[in-house]
């Protein structure tokens, strides 16, 4: 997501999960080969596995860009056709590749003969008006006839026009029944489900009908959710990771950041949902987020969030 799961996010979330799959924001085509491709594709160890999203709709630019992320060492590429923005529509790239499924074909098949890395999609159940699931169905087959086995769908369609990106992650209904059918219709893909997912059990009712589970706001809002999906959804028998240990490996990978010049409230920005529904969360919040301490040591602002949320602890007992 953009502005959202970068590289200082990933790192957190990993301490939260270590069997789910965590995509990058989506990097375009132009901003790799015209820009500093070590500031987006770099990323820690401990992602993985991790996913490259690429924007962009010329096939033999995204072999180049193919090639960079295997080299970079990234776990699979995912095509965007689902962001509906004006700038990318301009780029005539994201969801307005959904009318032309031969050149998302074509994008496939010159990113899967670059690499070995699999190329996974991820789009929209419709564009506009177009409500009929025909027009998916077709769009996934001729995909799929390139040699992608991954469709990762966000259930509703986007309106190309008069509506914000985020109206488009809302507005638009959703209907998972449409993704359900795409699972019964093409039942040797991978089909995976995208929007509005917001508790476990939710996850878990839609993993029953479909093979997999992407969620977005949810994750980053409330991120400790995902501290027990390796136990619920990969079987794992690790208990959830502490709160206060989360805490202290960001504090450490603060202090490393800041060695490279990244300063602290840049990754805490990601970090700030952690408490969430604990008594002194607010205070803890306010803490890291408070600007004015951006020149203090990452240890002493921890040292002071902790006090806030000690004092909270013991107002409330
Ligand atoms: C701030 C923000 C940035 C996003 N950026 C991307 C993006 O770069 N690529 C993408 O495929 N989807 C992007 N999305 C859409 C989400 O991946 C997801 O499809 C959408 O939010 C619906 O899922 P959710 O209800 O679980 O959030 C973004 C969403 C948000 C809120």
């Amino acid at each position: 997501m953009l502005d959202w799961t970068d590289r200082h996010c990933r790192y957190f979330h990993r301490l939260l999960t270590q069997r789910t799959r965590l995509y990058t924001e989506m990097v375009t085509t132009g901003a790799l080969l015209h820009g500093d491709v070590p500031r987006h594709l770099g990323f820690d160890a401990s992602e993985h596995p991790v996913a490259l999203q690429l924007g962009g709709s010329e096939p033999a630019d995204l072999a180049v860009c193919a090639r960079l992320a295997q080299r970079w060492g990234y776990d699979e590429i995912n095509l965007n056709c689902g962001c509906p923005s004006e700038r990318v529509q301009r780029g005539a790239f994201g969801a307005c590749l959904m009318r032309e499924p031969q050149l998302v074909a074509d994008c496939v098949k010159a990113m899967r003969d670059a690499v070995s890395l699999p190329v996974t999609v991820k789009h929209r159940i419709g564009i506009d008006r177009v409500e009929s699931y025909e027009f998916v169905r077709d769009f996934v087959g001729t995909v799929a006839d390139a040699g992608c086995e991954v469709f990762i769908v966000h259930a509703r369609n986007a309106w190309l026009q008069g509506l914000s990106p985020k109206e488009n992650r809302e507005i638009p209904p959703l209907r998972y029944e449409i993704v359900r059918r795409l699972k019964e219709d093409f039942p040797q893909l991978t089909i995976v489900l995208n929007g509005g997912l917001v508790s476990g059990d939710q996850i878990e009712a839609e993993l029953a009908r479909v093979d997999g589970a992407m969620v977005g706001r949810h994750a980053y809002h409330e991120p400790y959710a995902l501290a027990v999906w390796d136990q619920r959804f990969f079987g794992e028998s690790r208990p959830p990771v502490d709160k206060d240990e989360v805490e202290e490996a960001m504090v450490r990978y603060c202090e490393r950041q800041q060695s490279l010049g990244v300063p602290w409230p840049h990754v805490m920005r990601h970090v700030l949902g952690l408490r969430n529904g604990q008594p002194g969360a607010r205070r803890w919040r306010q803490v890291w987020s408070d600007h004015s301490l951006k020149h203090h040591k990452p240890a002493e602002v921890w040292q002071r969030a902790q006090e806030a949320l000690r004092g909270a602890r013991a107002l409330v007992e």
